[in-house]
Order: structure tokens, then C-alpha cells, then sequence
């Protein structure tokens, strides 16, 4: 029997990871500790909340004093940590949330581990869910590998290299039983649609512009969200302590094809005339330090515990369109903000 706490749980990736633990492992305790921000939606969880080894708890990563006092009363086995402020735009505007969600509330989760635990893996594991961000930008040419000199550019992925720094030195100061992963861009089903492969898909369905920052030459590596989960189930197994892995897609698009594309499978699902959905692509103003091109290079994952990508990028944008149009509720609700409001009538007064 093992307990874990999924940090973030009500998150885009976060869910996804859930719903893998709790329905592969049924023999393990799963807490999913989220804040539940403007991000975290329990409606994500639905078909899994009612499973015998799946709790939620509410709760702040960064309240060191509840943090303490959850690991007393759960005793948890490991903690997979995926809670952040995760949108690049908010944290060039906000950029103190970032610190204190990303830095602070990291180290607050890995004292707790510190003062809880005793014993390496498989007695207690902390396990840090990061991404390719920190690793800065690549030119035409190039792929980062977990050598790779971090050169994070935005308050994002500025804080993500932070946080990464410090479970590293609570791994050798203190002697956790850490892992780190650094992933490329997710996309897939229960993305907010703040984030440009939900954002356009929303606009295309509403007829409204698609912005598309700068030319959209910037170039980004897509990874199925579910092989995400699947490669933070294998490396939090399988892992050495104090290792560090990349997962990548080895799928690298320009934003403005991979927009194309989308549209040209909009129109074919809405039964509009070809390139019609295309007409509704905006450039807009680029965004400060924009990042021109990543890529992961992820073959120590591939030589080290046999993970690789399950799905074609097309096949994954098919599916990930479809469950969109599927899902209209849930996009309304998040639009709406109705599932915040939901959320703070029932929990606040708790
Ligand atoms: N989205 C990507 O493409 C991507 C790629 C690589 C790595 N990552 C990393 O994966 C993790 C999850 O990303 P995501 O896209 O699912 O993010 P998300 O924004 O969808 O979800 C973040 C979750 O964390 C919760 N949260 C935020 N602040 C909290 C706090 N103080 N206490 C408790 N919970 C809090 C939110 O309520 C939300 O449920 C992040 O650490 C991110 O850096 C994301």
C-alpha cells in the first residue's frame, strides 16, 4: 500500500496523472492536494471521484503550517508535484505568484519531506514535475538534453528553474529521494483555454480572431498528455534517486502550421469550406522574450526505462478536437467562470 499526494491534481497535466494513479494502481491511497486557482477544476476528475483509493484535499502549497500538519495526519509514502502558476503571459505580468507558488511553495512541500520522511525509495519519493522551459531557447538547429545549461528567460520558467535547484540541493543536502523530469509543451483533453491549442479551437468554434503571436515562427515540441502521464508513472517507478529526466515528443511545429492545421480539422468537423476557419488567423504584438524554438531531446528516457511517445501528432489533435466539441459544458463552465464560483461557495466556508 502506498500513499501519495498528486500537488496540482485539478490541473490540466495534473488530472491526467490522477486518473492514470487511481485507476492503475488501485492498491495505492491517491490525495490530490490542489488550491484549486482559476486553473484547477474538479470537474477534470469526474469519472474517477468516486474511486475508493482517491481523495481530494483543498489546500495552499505554499501554507507551510498546513503543509506540516496534512504530512502528520496522512504519513504520505511520496509526494508527484505538478501545482504551479503554469501560463508564461500571467507570469510577465504577476510575477511575484509565480514565486511564491513555484519557489516557495516548492521548498515549503520539500521541508515537509525533509522533516517527515526518513529512507530513500520505494519508502518516500519526491517526485518534481518541471519543463524544457528552463533550459532557455534554441536557434534553428539543436535539442536540449538533461546537460543542458538552464537559461530560463521568462518569470515562468525562471521560478521552474528555481524550484528545480532546490529539490536538487534537498536532494544532496539532505539526502530526499528526489526525481525531476522536464517535459515539453502538453496539449490534449481538459487544457484551460488560455493555452494557444484550447484558445484557438475555442475561437475557431466561436468564429471569433485566433491571435497568433508575431509571425508564429516560434517553434514548440507537442507532447500527448497522457504519454506525459505515462512517462511521470514510469520514471516515478523506475527512477534512480537524484535523476533527472527529459520527456519530449520529437515533434516540433511552428505555431502558425500547427494552426493550420487545427483549422483545416475545424473546418472538416464543423463542415466548413476548406480554409475557411483560416481566415480568422490574427498576428498579433509577440510576446516579451519570447522564446524562438525548443526541442527535447529525450532518449535517456527512451535507453534508460523504455518510454517513447504512443501517438502521432494528427491522430492526437483529432482526438483532442473532438473532445472539445464534446465537451461544450466544460468549456462553458471554465469560459464562464461558473466553476470558480461553484468552487468558492463550496469550500470557502469550510
Ligand atoms: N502545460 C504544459 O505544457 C507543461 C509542460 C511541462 C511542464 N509543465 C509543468 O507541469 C505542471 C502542471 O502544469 P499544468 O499545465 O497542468 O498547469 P495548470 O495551470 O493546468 O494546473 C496547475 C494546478 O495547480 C494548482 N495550484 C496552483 N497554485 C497552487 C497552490 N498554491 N497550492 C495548491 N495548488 C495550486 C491549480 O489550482 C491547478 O489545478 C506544472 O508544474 C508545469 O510547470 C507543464
Amino acid at each position: 500500500m502506498k500513499k501519495i499526494i498528486i500537488t496540482g491534481g485539478a490541473g490540466f497535466i495534473g488530472s491526467h496523472v490522477v486518473r492514470r494513479f487511481v485507476t492503475t494502481y488501485p492498491d495505492y491511497q491517491i490525495i490530490n492536494l490542489d488550491n484549486l486557482t482559476y486553473a484547477g477544476n474538479l470537474a477534470n476528475l469526474r469519472d474517477v471521484e468516486d474511486r475508493p483509493n482517491y481523495r481530494f484535499v483543498k489546500g495552499d502549497i505554499t501554507d507551510a503550517q498546513f503543509i506540516d500538519g496534512l504530512f502528520t495526519a496522512e504519513q504520505p509514502d511520496a509526494v508527484i508535484h505538478l501545482a504551479a502558476e503554469s501560463h508564461v503571459d500571467r507570469s510577465i505580468s504577476n510575477p511575484i505568484d509565480f514565486v511564491l507558488t513555484n519557489v516557495v511553495g516548492t521548498v515549503v512541500l520539500l521541508n515537509a519531506a525533509r522533516k517527515h520522511w526518513q529512507g530513500a525509495y520505494p519508502a518516500h519519493r519526491f517526485y518534481h514535475v518541471s519543463t524544457d522551459e528552463v533550459y532557455g531557447a534554441l536557434g534553428d538547429t539543436g535539442m536540449f538534453t538533461e546537460e543542458t545549461k538552464y537559461d530560463p528567460h521568462s518569470p515562468y520558467s525562471a521560478s521552474k528553474a528555481s524550484s528545480d535547484h532546490f529539490v536538487r540541493a534537498y536532494h544532496d543536502t539532505y539526502g530526499i529521494d528526489t526525481v525531476i523530469s522536464n517535459c515539453s509543451n502538453n496539449y490534449g483533453s481538459h487544457h484551460f483555454p488560455e493555452k494557444l491549442i484550447p484558445l484557438a479551437i475555442n475561437n475557431i468554434k466561436g468564429n471569433k480572431p485566433v491571435p497568433v503571436y508575431g509571425k508564429g515562427e516560434n517553434v514548440r515540441d507537442w507532447l500527448w498528455v497522457e504519454d506525459h502521464a505515462r512517462a511521470i508513472d514510469v520514471i516515478f517507478h523506475k527512477a534512480a534517486s537524484g535523476e533527472t529526466y527529459n520527456i519530449g515528443g520529437h515533434n516540433e511545429w511552428k505555431n502558425i502550421d500547427l494552426i493550420r492545421l487545427l483549422c483545416n480539422i475545424m473546418d472538416r468537423k464543423l463542415g466548413r469550406a476548406a480554409g475557411e476557419s483560416a481566415k480568422l488567423i490574427t498576428f498579433v504584438k509577440d510576446r516579451a522574450g519570447h522564446d524562438l524554438r525548443y526541442a527535447i531531446d529525450a532518449t535517456k528516457l527512451k535507453r534508460d526505462l523504455g518510454w517513447e511517445p504512443s501517438l502521432q501528432f494528427e491522430e492526437g489533435l483529432e482526438k483532442t478536437v473532438d473532445w472539445y466539441l464534446a465537451n461544450e459544458e466544460w468549456l462553458q463552465d471554465v469560459t464562464s467562470g461558473h466553476y470558480q464560483q461553484y468552487y468558492e461557495e463550496q469550500y470557502t466556508s469550510r
